[in-house]
């Protein structure tokens, strides 16, 4: 009935998430509130471990990609169901340590990473660091030694695969940010120099080719590039390359007619190119890594408001206000992503009209959406959009000095805070 399996409508009407009243939520934390449930992460993280050890015999770790969603408690969760962990900043790394999360399991990834950053990813002994570019091999390998440290490190390569998503999120061609280029021979030539640090253990390869992806061919294609990456290494660097890292960006359901392939059959097909191009090319089999974020985070999320104004403009739109907006979720003006969005406190009516849900800050590009299918929306009324849980709490900001949502997850018929709504004290805290 609804993108996600966890939400449901009760006999009172109202939608429910993980059999939490939504209604009953917004009444009691407030609007707008982030609402995860926690048993809809947990059940993802096992899907995407199962299938790595059924598939795979188990030879590779799940990392989730905590820029998707990062806080404490989320940290925590991935920790419990044995998953590693992705991060991206200090700040992500930072998260994660205090929520005790172990040094051993965790990656560093970044295109401009600090020297800042590298030390404290070095000392505090991380499982890997993901070396983007070539000035940051080098520098790493100083500061490495500085620390007296040897750690792991993978590159990041661009394989020169086209994932068919939105151009702010594909990562996997020549012209990228991000990572090493196969083609120009650039990622042979830093390969070469990191097998000759001293101080640096160079373990294997990643590539990440973007993000929303639905169709499995783009993550294969890039599965058998790396793979004949691995084999010249060896071949001509009789260098035995024991990792792959195939990152992330497995797409999610947003709307009805999205239809993404099961993480399930993701596995299978890539264990098999792996295995079949590791046989062919007669590469020892390297342990596999991958990095979902999003597949993780969203489906388990959904976002509350409340509606203030409507504005029924004759024979142009109608528009219904919310509480929230860009700040909370920009990925429509980024992206002009898709959501479905229902009334919380009419849920088993029929969504009779196609409105626009706009924000609250001082811009006119601040849409939830447009053109959304919608109960008949009144001030008062309580409006879930659902898939939220990724690339929105953690892409929020403080526009127009609007302090950020709470985040509250839910688990078994209970809710908690997991992380409090800011005040006005907290949006002066910093300025003097
Ligand atoms: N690994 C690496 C190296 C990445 O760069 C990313 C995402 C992931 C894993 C996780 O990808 P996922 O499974 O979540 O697709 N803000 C955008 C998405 C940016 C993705 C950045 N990198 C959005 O809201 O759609």
């Amino acid at each position: 009935m609804f993108v996600s399996d966890n939400l449901n409508v009760n006999d009172n009407g109202n939608l429910t998430i993980g059999g939490v009243d939504t209604t009953v939520l917004a009444e009691q934390y407030g609007t707008p509130l982030y609402v995860f449930d926690e048993n809809k992460i947990r059940e993802s993280c096992r899907r995407f471990k199962e299938s790595m050890d059924r598939c795979y015999g188990g030879n590779g770790i799940v990392c989730y990609a905590s820029k998707a969603f990062s806080c404490m408690e989320m940290c925590r969760v991935i920790k419990d169901e044995g998953l590693g962990l992705d991060v991206v900043s200090g700040g992500e790394l930072y998260t994660a340590l205090k929520a005790g999360f172990d040094p051993a399991k965790i990656g560093f990834h970044g295109n401009n990473k600090t020297d800042e950053e590298l030390k404290y990813a070095v000392s505090s002994d991380i499982g890997h660091i993901i070396v983007d570019n070539i000035s940051e091999l080098a520098r790493l390998e100083k500061i490495a030694g500085e620390f007296g440290k040897k750690p792991h490190i993978m590159f990041r390569i661009k394989p020169g695969i086209d994932a068919h998503t939105h151009d702010f999120v594909k990562t996997g061609q020549i012209d990228s940010k991000f990572g090493f280029a196969l083609e120009t021979g650039e990622a042979f030539e830093a390969v070469k120099e990191a097998l000759s640090c001293e101080n640096l253990d160079f373990m294997g390869v990643h590539c990440h080719i973007g993000s929303q992806i639905f169709d499995i061919a783009p993550f294969e294609e890039a599965a058998r590039v790396m793979v004949e990456f691995i084999a010249k290494i060896k071949n001509e660097l009789n260098h035995e390359v024991r990792e792959l890292n195939l990152g992330g960006g497995f797409g999610i359901k947003y709307l009805n007619e999205h239809d993404p392939a099961p993480y399930e059959t993701y596995m299978e097909r890539i264990s098999k190119v792996v295995r079949s191009a590791c046989e062919e090319l007669s590469v020892n089999q390297p342990a596999i890594l991958i990095e979902p974020g999003r597949s993780i985070a969203a489906p388990a999320g959904i976002t509350l408001y409340t509606v203030g104004a409507r504005k029924e403009i004759p024979g142009i739109r109608t528009y219904v206000s919310v509480d929230g907006g860009m700040c909370d979720n920009p990925r429509y003006i980024l992206y002009q992503s898709e959501y479905e969005a229902v009334v919380a406190n009419k849920a088993s009516q029929e969504r009779d009209e196609n409105v626009t849900i706009a924000g609250k800050c001082c811009e006119s590009g601040d849409l939830i959406g447009e053109n959304m299918p919608l109960q008949h929306a009144e001030s008062g009324d309580i409006i879930a959009v659902l898939a939220t849980g990724a690339y929105n709490y953690s892409m929020s900001s403080n526009y127009n000095r609007i302090p950020k949502p709470a985040v509250v997850f839910v688990k078994d018929g209970e809710s908690r805070i997991v992380v409090k709504r800011e005040t006005f004290e907290d949006i002066i805290r910093n300025d003097v």
